[in-house]
């Protein structure tokens, strides 16, 4: 049988939708609200706001902050002990994809017990997950939709992905009012972090129509609307639409799942501490190449979604320009780096290609990828 699945969360998407969040906590049965962020966002004013909306709706709040980029595990743990202690029967998310995961893991913690490692993989979450609204800050992480997190083991120096139903929001507003408090640089990596959920989801093993629509769409509308999003913070349209993009992105790789640039920047982000758009930007462009020949009419299709001219081409040429269009924009945002200028040295790469063989992420990637090949792409992107 060919059985397959599409799971989103309600959302709410729209400027100043962040004052539906009260409402949207007690429609939940929420009382007591564990508040998660990071303290760009608390500086920004955007929590203030959140927390004025939860108290007018008659919620009480605790407000958890002591997180850094590429969430760690002892992050995670430090933010259950307090989820517990403080009473709280809820969790709401208002900042990037670092407190988005957290948020999400300590939903898993909180109700399963154990240590975050115990859940890495596939449906490993047997406990219902309590009540969880997410507000992204950055137009990228897609985890507000996404039965995804992705947490640090700092032992392994690794990424572990975290995959399972349980893990989708019950709701998510998307306020794109939010974006602009966010810098240019940020808007580049995220943006390039939506794009690579895009085309990997497009190409993925597990693509079906369902997700199909979403990561062409984002596709497009990150290839329209990403410059311009990192050249003016304050334009709301180029805001909204990437906003949108990222969204779209995420319900996509929810459900068709990833391929092995992902992979490749778990690993790179949980040795280096750098963002993961960042690391994307290096390494998309070289998996592209590498699984271009697995399903060329997929790239063609992606092609035309970044705006290339593929009518009249035959359908490896047309699949080709996909590349040259993915580096020209990465160029165009002022992330065309190597892995090397982000700091990977050499000797480092046996051992991340062997760890990026077990991600979860590799088992949808359209071509089947040895330790030896994924090393090669590694060296290929320094
Ligand atoms: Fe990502």
């Amino acid at each position: 049988m060919d059985i397959s699945k599409f799971v989103a969360p309600e959302i709410i998407f729209g400027r100043g939708s962040l004052s539906q969040i009260g409402e949207c906590v007690v429609r939940l049965g929420v009382s007591k609200v564990f508040l998660v962020s990071d303290r760009d966002v608390i500086a920004s004013g955007w929590v203030d706001q959140a927390v004025e909306y939860l108290h007018a709706a008659g919620l009480e709040t605790t407000i958890f902050s002591s997180l850094t980029t590429n969430p760690k595990d002892f992050e995670v743990r430090e933010a259950t002990a307090q989820y517990l202690a403080s009473g709280c029967d809820g969790i709401v998310s208002v900042g990037g994809g670092s407190p988005t995961d957290v948020a999400k893991a300590v939903a898993i913690l909180a109700s399963n017990g154990g240590r975050i490692g115990d859940y890495e993989g596939i449906n490993k979450i047997l406990s219902p997950l309590p009540p969880m609204v997410i507000v992204p800050s950055t137009a990228g992480a897609g985890s507000e939709v996404s039965q995804f997190t992705i947490i640090v083991d700092t032992d392994r120096k690794l990424k572990m992905s975290i995959i399972s139903r349980s893990l989708i929001p019950d709701i998510a507003i998307v306020d794109p009012e939010i974006l602009r408090t966010k810098d240019a640089r940020l808007a580049a990596a995220t943006g390039v972090d939506a794009l690579t959920h895009g085309i990997e989801s497009y190409v993925s093993l597990a693509a079906t129509p369902l997700t199909d629509v979403h990561a062409l769409k984002a596709i497009q509308l990150i290839s329209l609307y990403l410059k311009r999003a990192v050249a003016d913070r304050g334009d709301m349209e180029a805001n909204s639409n990437m906003a949108m993009a990222s969204l779209m992105a995420g319900l996509a790789f929810s459900n068709a799942i990833l391929g092995a640039a992902h992979a490749m920047t778990h690993q790179v982000d949980g040795l280096l501490d750098k963002h993961h758009g960042e690391t994307n930007a290096s390494i998309l462009p070289h998996v592209m190449q590498f699984n271009l020949h697995a399903c060329p009419e997929r790239f063609r299709d992606i092609a035309a979604a970044l705006g290339e001219e593929v009518a009249g081409l035959d359908v490896v040429a047309a699949a080709t320009l996909s590349i040259g269009a993915v580096r020209r924009l990465i160029s165009d945002i002022g992330l065309a780096k190597g892995l090397s200028q982000l700091g990977l040295r050499e000797e480092f790469i046996p051992i991340l290609s062997e760890n990026a063989t077990k991600d979860a992420c590799l088992v949808t990637n359209p071509r089947s990828a040895t330790r030896e090949e994924i090393a090669e792409i590694f060296r290929a992107a320094m």
